[in-house]
């Protein structure tokens, strides 16, 4: 089932996954109106036909309901990503509130709540699937996506609201700031520097595929209340993926830190993190990186026929005409 000719609306429409999300809904003839809290951010979604941009702040309640009325899907990307526990609080747990809320009233047909791997944690090891006890750490962010799910299931039982929760791992693709820029930023260096041999396993879900699964999602009747893992299963390696991003720089060098040495001073900088009150837990993060886990995507594969289909060497060649309009490859 499409959403053509559908009204549905995209919270967080300026950032990355959001831009990308309402183009291709557009794209397939859906209305949208594109949430943002800073229109002037929305560059990337501006003019494109029927893609109607509205200025909202998910922490406006009343606003929410202003802006959800009349929309049968709701695809619920905005988040804070980073800062401490009272900056995310507002946004990540009550925010999701406030859309679940004016959801309910508007009577929309499905929910699609963006969350994140981040609330299983650091510490599991293997094969993660979707019923996994969340253990979200101190992480302000772990813990507020865990607990903006939490209000999504509340509310949606509450209201008898379908929803479907997502669960992203390491998003990238053009317009991507952490797994695109900033790692490819890391891969220019040759060699490039990494704690260890890379032969930990890493999580690349390429943009458009996760655009690409929450659509399905929005309109697959057995998606309903349900949780899914989004990531490449199999992982592939570090390797693999800087890698990828060094080769793309003109180089295939690599430089292993060793993480002994970075076992004694991540709790220090870890201190740092928490007095700022952004802990980090540093420590576990080094093992994250050395770590041999998959998020298993069985449960999309059986429910939904569906798996990720970009090739990540296709994924990191298809980043090439941004970075070099970023500057950043020339
Ligand atoms: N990037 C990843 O690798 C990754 C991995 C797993 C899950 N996720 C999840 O994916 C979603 C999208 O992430 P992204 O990478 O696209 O991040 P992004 O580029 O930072 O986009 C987030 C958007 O949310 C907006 N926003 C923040 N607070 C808001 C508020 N109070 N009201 C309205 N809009 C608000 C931001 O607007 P401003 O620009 O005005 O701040 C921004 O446009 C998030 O839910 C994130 O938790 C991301």
């Amino acid at each position: 089932m499409s959403l053509a000719g559908q009204q549905v609306i995209v919270t967080g429409a300026a950032g990355f996954l959001g831009g990308a999300l309402a183009r291709r809904l557009a794209t397939d003839g859906a209305f949208v109106k594109a949430l943002a809290r800073q229109p002037q951010k929305a560059g990337y979604i501006n003019q494109q036909p029927n893609i109607t941009i509205v200025e909202g702040d998910i922490t406006d309640a009343q606003r929410m309901k202003e802006v959800i009325q009349g929309c049968s899907h709701i695809f619920h990307v905005a988040a804070a990503l980073g800062g401490n526990y009272q900056k995310q609080y507002p946004i990540n747990v009550d925010g999701t509130r406030n859309v679940m809320l004016a959801a309910a009233e508007a009577k929309v047909e499905r929910v699609i709540h963006v969350s994140s791997i981040a609330v299983y944690g650091y510490h599991y090891n293997g094969d993660i699937t979707e019923n996994f006890q969340q253990k979200p750490g101190h992480v302000p962010y772990n813990i507020t996506k865990a607990q903006g799910e939490a209000v999504v299931r509340e509310v949606g039982a509450q209201h008898h609201l379908g929803y479907s929760i997502i669960r992203p791992a390491m998003i990238y693709g053009p317009r991507g700031n952490a797994w695109t820029a900033t790692l490819f930023r890391i891969a220019k260096h040759n060699p490039t520097p990494f704690l260890g041999d890379g032969h930990g396993k890493v999580h690349p879900i390429y943009v458009d595929d996760l655009v690409d699964f929450m659509i399905l999602s929005a309109t697959h009747p057995a998606a309903v209340g349900q949780a899914f893992n989004c990531s490449p299963d199999p992982a592939p390696t570090w390797r693999a993926f800087l890698g990828g991003y060094s080769r793309l720089a003109g180089h295939d060098s690599w430089l292993s830190i060793p993480p002994i040495i970075m076992r004694p001073i991540a709790p220090i900088v870890e201190l740092f993190f928490t007095l700022r009150g952004e802990p980090q837990e540093l420590p576990a993060l080094v093992d994250f990186l050395q770590a041999s886990k998959t998020y298993k995507m069985t449960k999309a594969r059986d429910l939904l026929g569906w798996q990720p289909k970009t090739e990540l060497q296709t994924g990191i060649d298809n980043c090439v005409p941004w970075l070099r309009e970023k500057g950043l490859l020339t």
